[in-house]
């Protein structure tokens, strides 16, 4: 292990419970779960939580839709988004929902704290409400003609015919998309988080411009927020909604009920403290001020004022630690656009399995694009044919096979013991700090750029050293012997490199070399005669470009 071992809890940002994972969603738990395992092969302690975020009306009013209740509707998209993180071996140690009894108690305990702490004022909102359906609308939940340009079935917040935006008042003849019927202005009590408390204002600019080892541009958006002293542009923020309501019940206030933004993070508590109790871990120590545990989420960049603002405030002043940091990744182009329903681009996880994909390939794609900046990133799919077939199959598999076949047939699968300390294999060996440096700091692009500089390398060397043509000499077997040696020695390395962003592969080679479950500190224990290899089994296959056609038409 590179220091002494320390101990993460991991989060990536829990998904709506009333749609299908898609690759956009992908791309955040790829980049999770390949930070997660490296962790977990450097030794550390790791416990990485999810949860599906369960609450609020777009759910409800799907569930009625259907004719199901809410509860039924999120039971059924649980199995659904589990089934596909498990697909894209997601290694999430507990998955859970933000409908639970720990997240209920969890989160009524935190309002409490805020009351206690003066933090919480009730006060009386005037909002748009729906007569028929009896029930407060959510801006998204009102159309009406844009003000501007006139065009029909426009949300409240912006035209999409000629982009003018403006507040849901400002849409003429508004209607209900729950019923059909004019909005009406209704007066209701809501219960609001005082953000803009001096003592709100002074932690948060503390804590994101200070404390917080945060994206400098994710420190620089929320320091328009925070501002100066005494210039701070926090409003406060609306906890509450109005019955009826999906989600949790605030204490003493019947018929109100809390924000689905206000127990979603919270979540992440009651997902990790479903799992402390199922492993006996102790959850009070790691949540606890002051303690000595990490705790990292890692989140889309549309969601950073949630994580860095409201989130850090909330276990504040309920007195809770904070997060430790937030990574902010951007979004997913797919051929450098929006993705989009029309031109099959909006990717389910599900079709892409279903299409026959192998998800590490998909795992790989993303690395190679993956850094630690909110910048967007893009899958281009010819360039995912490409990629996967050059560097995976032309540059890194091949190396297996192209060693192993001789080591077996003619060696009975024992290795050379001196081909070990080949200066490839120190040169390859020597590479393992600057790969982990690259891994821990979220450059999975720059890391993969190094293995696969490496592979290159010991493609030359086998191209060299033409082990083919060496075999057909028969007083050159220690020879042969020694270069398919050095050869598998090196895959095992790469492999062992790679594990982090293609674990069922690297569990194919542990496999294949008679080896133990890799850690990062085994790139110093090479292969040895004592433990034969195996015979050579397909580790993956190529990607056809015909796949792409049907994955695009199987999402129209
Ligand atoms: O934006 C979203 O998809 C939210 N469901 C993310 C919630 S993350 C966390 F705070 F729960
Ligand atoms: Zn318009």
């Amino acid at each position: 292990m590179s220091s002494l071992p320390r101990r993460l809890l991991v989060t990536s940002a829990l998904p709506y419970a009333n749609g299908q994972i898609h690759i956009g969603h992908l791309v955040e738990y790829v980049q999770t779960d390949i930070w997660v395992r490296f962790q977990r092969m450097r030794g550390h302690e790791v416990h990485y939580v999810g949860a599906d975020d369960t609450h609020g009306t777009p759910i409800m009013l799907r569930a009625e839709k259907e004719g199901i209740t809410p509860k039924e509707l999120i039971a059924n998209v649980w199995k659904e988004h589990k089934r596909d993180f498990d697909d894209f071996l997601i290694s999430f140690d507990n998955y859970y929902t933000t409908d639970s009894p720990e997240n209920e108690k969890l989160s009524q305990s935190i309002y409490i704290k805020l009351c206690d702490a003066g933090l919480i004022e009730k006060r009386a909102i005037e909002q748009a409400y729906d007569p028929v359906k009896e029930m407060f609308l959510p801006d998204r939940f009102i159309k009406g003609e844009c003000p501007k340009c006139g065009a029909k079935d426009q949300y409240g917040d912006s035209c999409e015919k000629c982009g003018a935006t403006y507040s849901p008042v400002d849409l003429k003849n508004p209607y209900s998309v729950a019923s059909g019927a004019t909005p009406i202005k209704k007066v209701s009590d809501h219960y609001f988080f005082k953000l803009s408390d001096p003592r709100c204002e002074s932690f948060l600019r503390e804590w994101t411009q200070v404390k917080t080892p945060l994206q400098t541009e994710a420190r620089n958006k929320m320091k328009e927020w925070v501002g100066e002293a005494g210039d701070s542009k926090l409003g406060d923020w609306d906890i509450s909604r109005d019955a009826p309501y999906f989600g949790f019940e605030i204490p003493d206030a019947p018929g109100k009920y809390f924000y689905v933004w206000l127990d979603a993070p919270i979540g992440y508590y009651a997902s990790f403290l479903n799992y402390c109790q199922q492993k006996g871990l102790n959850f009070e120590e790691w949540v606890k001020p002051n303690t000595t545990t990490e705790q990292y989420h890692f989140i889309g960049k549309d969601i950073l004022y949630f994580h860095t603002l409201f989130w850090p405030a909330t276990l504040h002043f309920a007195g809770y630690r904070t997060p430790t940091n937030v990574f902010a990744h951007g979004f997913l182009t797919v051929d450098g656009e929006k993705m989009s329903k029309s031109r099959g681009t909006l990717i389910s996880a599900h079709s892409v399995i279903e299409s026959g994909f192998n998800p590490e390939w998909f795992r790989y794609y993303f690395a190679t694009k993956l850094n630690d900046s909110m910048e967007d990133l893009d899958l281009n799919l010819q360039d995912f044919v490409a990629r996967v077939n050059s560097d995976l199959l032309g540059k890194y598999i091949n190396i297996a096979s192209r060693s192993a076949g001789f080591l077996v047939k003619r060696f009975a699968g024992v290795v050379s013991d001196e081909a070990m300390d080949h200066p490839l294999l120190t040169e390859i060996r020597g590479a393992s700090e600057k790969i982990a440096a690259l891994y821990e700091g979220r450059e999975f692009a720059k890391a993969l750029r190094s293995v696969m500089e490496l592979a290159d390398k010991v493609n030359a060397f086998v191209d060299e050293n033409k082990p083919w043509e060496i075999a057909k000499d028969s007083e050159r077997e220690a020879d042969l012997q020694r270069v398919c040696s050095v050869t598998l020695e090196a895959f095992r390395a790469l492999s062992l490199y790679l594990k982090p962003v293609l674990p069922k592969v690297a569990e194919g080679v542990e496999t294949f070399l008679s080896l133990k479950p890799m850690h990062w500190e085994d790139i110093n224990t090479p292969l040895s005669s004592q433990h034969p290899i195996q015979a050579y089994q397909h580790l993956m296959t190529r990607v056809e470009p015909t796949q792409i056609d049907s994955l695009l038409a199987a999402n129209l």
